[in-house]
């Protein structure tokens, strides 16, 4: 831990986030194997089976995902490793760890200024995230979903490090409905943006994942990133806004037209994209809560805020 006074130098932070990963405790050993497989690019989906064995409930989990009726198939999936071929790598990569993150992320009793759980709006931005690459770059769809799931990590690592100097901040951010940003900048010299950059790039992250995270509350991606980076900043950068439309149920409108306004700017994204972007986002983002509570998720609440948020856009 590091004392207040400590904390409002930048450095000591990074200091603090730059220690071994194994020791961040909110990540236990089963989450770091996965997100040391999430940015090795030759990970197999063998490997990814053996991670989902040695957890009971996240094998049965796959396997229910696997044989649900949205896949329709005929013969029951019994194999962890079929269910994984089947899916898909990227799709079961991002869904891990999505489950190890969420179950383990020590997030309870956290409350953030713009929406409440902190793994809803991560599955949120993730689901849109998915739903704005199939339109505009469908090679990068699961990278994208991954994307959306981690970008706000910075907010559990930056705890992670600074405990109660970090829950004061986000604290203040609450009680005084102030951008969570604009008081860590405040406070502490940096935000969780900066925060993760630092760290998933010490964990051997690619740059198309931590660029875009680094600059998620700004407009625009620093000049010495490339293509790829640049696409990826702007798929998130229109997901971040579709999420808390989902997620903040009192702005609905005002995001939903933020969303809009930033799609059509990045990717020229008619009305009628749009709206199916956000019908389609409501269909992932059902199925994906749904997974990872193991419960049955009622359609109604999704489709009645992708409802609301069409009728706002077709009002514009
Ligand atoms: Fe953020």
């Amino acid at each position: 831990m590091v004392t207040a006074t400590e904390a409002q130098h930048p450095a000591a932070v990074i200091e603090k986030l730059l220690v071994d990963p194994a020791s961040h405790t909110i990540f236990p050993p089963l989450a770091m194997r996965v997100l040391t497989m999430a940015s090795d690019p030759k990970a197999s989906g063998k490997d990814l089976k053996e991670v989902i064995e040695v957890d009971p409930g996240l094998a049965t989990r796959i396997l229910k995902m696997a044989n649900s009726a949205y896949y329709g198939i005929r013969q029951p999936v019994r194999s962890v490793e079929r269910a994984v071929v089947m899916l898909g790598f990227g799709k079961v990569k991002a869904m891990v760890i999505g489950f190890v993150l969420s179950s383990t992320g020590k997030t309870e009793g956290l409350t953030f200024p713009e929406y409440g759980n902190f793994w809803r709006y991560a599955g949120a931005v993730a689901c849109s995230a998915r739903s704005v690459a199939d339109r505009f770059a469908p090679n990068q769809r699961e990278d994208a979903y991954l994307l959306g799931l981690i970008h706000e990590m910075g907010v559990l690592l930056m705890r992670d490090s600074l405990g109660k100097v970090y829950d004061d901040v986000l604290a203040e951010a609450v009680s005084q409905q102030r951008c969570l940003y604009e008081v860590e900048k405040q406070r502490l010299g940096i935000t969780h943006a900066a925060a993760a950059k630092v760290v998933f790039e010490k964990w051997g992250f690619p740059p198309a994942q931590y660029a875009p995270i680094a600059h998620h509350h700004s407009d625009r991606i620093s000049k010495v990133f490339g293509r790829e980076e640049n696409l990826m900043f702007r798929i998130l950068r229109v997901a971040v806004y579709l999420g808390l439309l989902f997620e903040n149920d009192q702005q609905r409108a005002l995001y939903a037209n933020k969303a809009f306004e930033t799609a059509r700017a990045e990717f020229r994204t008619e009305l009628e994209d749009m709206r199916a972007i956000i019908s389609n986002t409501a269909v992932e983002y059902r199925k994906l809560v749904q997974f990872l509570t193991g419960l049955e998720a009622s359609a109604d609440e999704f489709d009645a805020a992708a409802e609301k948020a069409r009728q706002v856009l077709a009002a514009a």
